[in-house]
C-alpha cells in the first residue's frame, strides 16, 4: 500500500465514498481519503480480533478491573447510561445534588455575602479537571442560560487569575474548584488566592463557605479548605480525569446551559457507547478510526495526527484531545510489563480551520512528513451569516480534497503554461509547485453542534483511543509519566523561595535557578 495513490483508487472506484464512510447518527465518518482498499481493512479488523478488542470493550463497560496498575475500573460509560448498573445510584444521586444547586442558581437563589444574585462562574481546575468543561463551554456557548458568564483558571501563572479576577465583582461570583485528588499544586494555588481575593473584597471571612463549589473525591480536603459541605460533589476513583466531563466535573457546564442540556450531552455519548457495543467491528466507528491510526503510526511510519475542526466553537477540541489520547496512550511499557518494542500513542496536534490553513497546512501539504487529519464539520451554522458558512465548509472539503489528490509536476507544468510562464522560470518553480498528495484524512461532519452530537463526537474519540491502548496492549488509564516533574517540582520550589542550593542538581538546572534568583 506504500506506493498506492488515494487518487487512483478513486479514479477506479465511484463508489468509494459509499463503501467506506458510515453514519451512525448523529456522526458520518468519511474515511475514503485513506490509504487503504477492502482487504486493507479486513487484514486490520483480524488484528482488532486477535487483540481481543471486543473482549476488552464488554471488560470495560461491565466495570471489571481495565486500569490494572490502578487496580480501578474505569466507568465513563455509566455515567451517561440509562441502563442500571452497581454504581447507578451514586450516580443519581450526584446528578441530583448538581440539579438542586442549577436550580438555585438560575432561579436567583444562590445569594452572595451580600445578598445578591450569582452571575459569574470562575472554574479553577487543570487537565482532565478543565480541559472538557471549557471545550464544551465554548462548544455550546448558544445554549448558555440567560445572564451567565464562565471564567477558566487553569494555569498556575497568576497573570491568567489576575485578569478573571480583574473582569468579575466579588458579589457576583461563584467559584467552582474542581480537583479530583484535590491536591493539584496548581490547582490548590489558584483556589488560595482565590479564596484570599474574596475574603478581602468582601471582608468577610465565612463568604468562601457561600460562594465555593468543590467537585472531588477528597472531601476532607474541601472541608478543610472552608467549603461548606453542601457545596461539595463527589468524583469517584472509577473515573479518570479525562474521561470526567460526564461526572460532576461538568457540573460548572450543568451551571452554564443548563442541567437538560447538560442530560442531552450524555444521551449523545451514549448514543455512541452503544454504537461502539453493537456495531460490528466492519460498521463500528470507533474501531475503524482507531485500527486506521494503528495502520498510518506502526504500518505506514506516521506518528503524528492532526485535528482540524471547521468550528470556531470547537477551537479547543485539539487541546482537549491532546490530553485524551497522549496521556492515555502515550506509554511504553505493556500491560505485562514489558517495555513495547513498537510505536504507541500519535502526537496530536491541530487548530481550528481555516486558521490553521494560514500557518501549519503548509507541512501538511507539502512537508516531508506525511500526517494524517481529522476535519471536523457542521453543516448547519447558528449564526445568520450564510456565506461565511459556506466559504468555511468549502476550505474544509477543498483542505481535505487538496491532500489527497495533490497536484502532480505535470499538472504543475501545465498551471504555470496557461499563466504563460516557460523556460528556465518552469524548471525552477515547478517542483516547489508541486504537491505530492497521497495524504490521508477522514472527515467528521454532523448537522449542527449540539449537546447532544458533541456527546457522541468525544465519546467516539475515547472509544477510538481505548480501541488503540487494546491493540497496543498498554494501560489506557494511569497517567505515571507526569509524577516525576511533580516530584522534581517539590524540591526545587523550596530553593527557589530561599537561597540554599538545590541537593542533587546537574548544573544546567542549578545555573538556570540562579538566573532566576539573580534576576526576579
Ligand atoms: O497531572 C495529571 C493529572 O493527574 C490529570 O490526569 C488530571 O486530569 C489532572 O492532573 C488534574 O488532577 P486533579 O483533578 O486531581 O486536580
Amino acid at each position: 500500500m506504500r506506493d498506492v495513490e488515494m487518487r487512483q483508487l478513486f479514479d477506479e472506484d465511484p463508489n468509494r465514498f459509499k463503501k467506506f464512510s458510515i453514519q451512525s447518527n448523529p456522526v458520518l465518518v468519511d474515511f475514503s481519503k485513506n490509504r487503504v482498499i477492502e482487504q486493507t481493512l479486513s487484514l486490520l479488523f483480524n488484528l482488532a480480533k486477535a487483540a481481543e478488542v471486543e473482549k476488552w470493550r464488554d471488560k470495560m463497560f461491565a466495570g471489571e478491573i481495565v486500569n490494572s496498575t490502578e487496580q480501578r475500573s474505569a466507568l465513563h460509560t455509566a455515567l451517561r447510561s440509562p441502563v442500571h448498573t452497581h454504581v447507578s445510584k451514586e450516580i443519581d444521586t450526584e446528578l441530583a445534588s448538581m440539579e438542586r444547586l442549577c436550580n438555585k442558581l438560575h432561579h436567583g437563589k444562590w445569594l452572595s455575602y451580600k445578598d445578591t444574585p450569582i452571575k459569574d462562574i470562575v472554574v479553577i481546575g487543570i487537565g482532565g479537571s478543565y480541559l472538557g468543561p471549557k471545550l464544551a463551554s465554548e462548544a455550546l456557548t448558544h445554549f448558555t442560560q440567560k445572564g451567565i458568564k464562565i471564567h477558566f483558571v487553569a494555569n498556575v501563572d497568576a497573570h491568567l487569575l489576575d485578569e478573571v479576577l480583574k473582569d468579575i465583582a466579588p458579589e457576583d461570583t461563584l467559584f467552582v474548584v474542581v480537583s479530583k485528588s484535590f491536591s493539584t499544586q496548581e490547582t490548590t494555588a489558584n483556589a488560595e488566592t482565590a479564596a484570599a481575593w474574596l475574603r478581602e473584597k468582601s471582608g468577610i471571612r465565612r463568604s468562601v463557605h457561600k460562594q465555593f463549589v468543590a467537585i472531588t473525591s477528597n472531601a476532607e480536603a474541601a472541608k478543610s479548605f472552608g467549603i461548606d459541605s453542601d457545596h461539595i460533589l463527589n468524583m469517584w476513583d472509577w473515573v479518570g480525569g479525562r474521561y470526567s466531563l460526564w461526572s460532576t466535573v461538568g457540573f460548572p457546564l450543568a451551571l452554564q446551559i443548563g442541567m437538560q442540556n447538560f442530560r442531552s450531552l450524555l444521551t449523545g455519548a451514549y448514543t455512541m457507547d452503544k454504537h461502539f457495543q453493537t456495531a460490528p467491528l466492519d460498521k463500528n466507528l470507533p474501531v475503524i478510526m482507531g485500527l486506521l491510526g494503528v495502520w498510518y503510526i506502526n504500518f505506514l511510519g506516521m506518528p503524528h495526527h492532526a485535528v482540524l475542526p471547521y468550528d470556531h466553537r470547537l477551537r479547543s477540541l485539539p487541546s482537549y484531545l491532546q490530553q485524551l489520547d497522549m496521556e492515555s496512550n502515550g506509554k511504553g511499557v505493556t500491560r505485562d510489563g514489558k517495555r513495547a518494542n513498537y510505536n504507541t500513542g500519535p502526537i496530536i496536534f491541530g487548530d481550528a480551520g481555516t486558521n490553521g490553513q494560514h500557518s501549519f497546512h503548509q507541512l501538511l501539504h507539502q512537508g516531508a512528513l506525511t500526517v494524517p487529519c481529522d476535519f471536523i464539520g457542521f453543516s448547519k451554522a447558528e449564526h445568520d451569516h450564510k456565506n461565511h458558512h459556506e466559504i468555511l465548509l468549502s476550505n474544509m472539503l477543498a483542505q481535505s480534497q487538496a491532500m489527497m489528490m495533490g497536484r502532480s509536476r505535470k499538472e504543475t507544468i501545465e498551471l504555470l503554461a496557461s499563466y504563460n510562464i516557460t523556460g528556465k522560470m518552469v524548471k525552477d518553480l515547478s517542483l516547489h509547485m508541486t504537491f505530492p498528495g497521497n495524504r490521508p484524512s477522514n472527515t467528521i461532519m454532523c448537522e449542527s453542534l449540539t449537546p447532544a452530537t458533541l456527546g457522541a463526537l468525544l465519546a467516539l474519540y475515547e472509544h477510538k483511543v481505548f480501541v488503540q491502548g487494546i491493540i497496543w496492549n498498554i494501560n489506557s488509564f494511569d497517567q505515571m509519566g507526569v509524577e516525576l516533574g511533580k516530584t522534581l517540582t517539590s524540591k526545587i520550589l523550596p530553593a527557589m523561595q530561599s537561597d540554599k542550593e538545590l541537593s542533587s542538581a546537574d548544573c544546567s538546572t542549578q545555573a538556570l535557578l540562579d538566573y532566576i534568583r539573580k534576576n526576579s
